[in-house]
């Protein structure tokens, strides 16, 4: 059956693989991102006017508004909210506008773009939202991991947690919601900010799509693309369950105060 799906940051990587992907198998796409001739070219691949280019900038609110309009009068059977920046920095060293950029591309825009396009889908009986989040979204207590990422891994973790919800919330609508999490993967996405992972080893973007749409398939909210065993994902959501159903209305006797206590703001010795 014939699919409309709009793709952001369809211009480059992942983005353009989910384009060529969908295109290839017949679909038509609305494909979106700032470089109108990146989209112009990937367009040019497919007759019949199958990809539709879409200039947007998506850390603008008159972006984003653009796009969630089209999201919301467009019959969308899928939307991937892919388009990311990363500025990976010290958060004390990150200048206001980066870190504004990353939360917009990131948390503002796929959050207004699954807004506007999940009423229509409910009335349809049907669609699909992919936010793509990555694995950096697990790595908070990996310290060395994470170090300038700070902004980034905060806006995977809200893909992720707005995924789980939003697929709980559109249980028995027919619309279906995954968090897509790849590892370190071939794309620009370093090499424009300047890092060189030449040398690492990295999935294709190709085998990221097919991982996404194998996983919806077999029903997976969280599609984690390079993690072989899924018993491993199962269990970090059983332990976050397990802290969360453990909560109780009485302050945890660790915190109860005690005289000679430590004083708030000061860094204590921990005992
Ligand atoms: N590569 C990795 O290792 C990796 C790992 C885990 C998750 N991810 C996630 O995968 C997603 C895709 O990244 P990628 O690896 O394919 O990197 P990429 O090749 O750099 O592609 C990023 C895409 O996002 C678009 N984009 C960036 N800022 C935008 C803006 N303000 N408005 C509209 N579009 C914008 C870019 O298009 P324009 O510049 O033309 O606007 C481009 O098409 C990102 O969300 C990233 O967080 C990547």
């Amino acid at each position: 059956m014939n699919m409309l799906a709009l793709v952001t940051g369809a211009s480059s990587g992942i983005g353009r693989a989910f384009t060529r992907r969908l295109a290839g198998d017949g679909h038509d796409v609305i494909a979106v991102a700032r470089r109108a001739e990146r989209l112009e070219e990937v367009a040019a691949g497919f007759p019949g006017g199958r990809v539709r280019p879409f200039a947007a900038d998506l850390a603008t609110g008159e972006g984003v508004d653009a796009v969630a309009r089209m999201c919301a009068a467009e019959p969308l059977d899928l939307l991937v909210n892919n388009a990311g920046v990363a500025h990976y920095m010290p958060l004390a060293e990150l200048p206001e506008a980066k870190a504004r950029e990353v939360v917009g591309v990131k948390v503002a825009a796929p959050t207004m773009l699954a807004r506007a396009a999940v009423p229509g889908m409910v009335t349809r009986g049907g669609g699909t939202i992919v936010n793509v989040a990555g694995m950096l979204a697990f790595g908070g207590p990996d310290p060395a991991a994470q170090m300038g990422r700070a902004v980034y891994t905060g806006a995977l973790a809200h893909l992720v947690a707005m995924s789980q919800t939003l697929a709980a919330e559109l249980a028995g609508t027919g619309v279906r919601v995954q968090a897509l999490c790849p590892g370190v993967v071939a794309t620009e996405f370093h090499e424009r900010q300047g890092m060189d992972l030449g040398g690492t080893p990295r999935m294709s973007a190709e085998d990221v799509v097919t991982a996404c749409l194998r996983g919806l398939e077999l029903g997976e909210v969280v599609c984690a693309p390079g993690v072989e065993d899924e018993r491993l994902l199962r269990a970090v959501f059983d332990a976050d369950l397990a802290a969360f159903g453990a909560q109780s209305p009485r302050l945890a006797t660790r915190y109860v105060s005690r005289p000679g206590g430590p004083v708030p703001g000061r860094a204590g010795n921990g005992s």
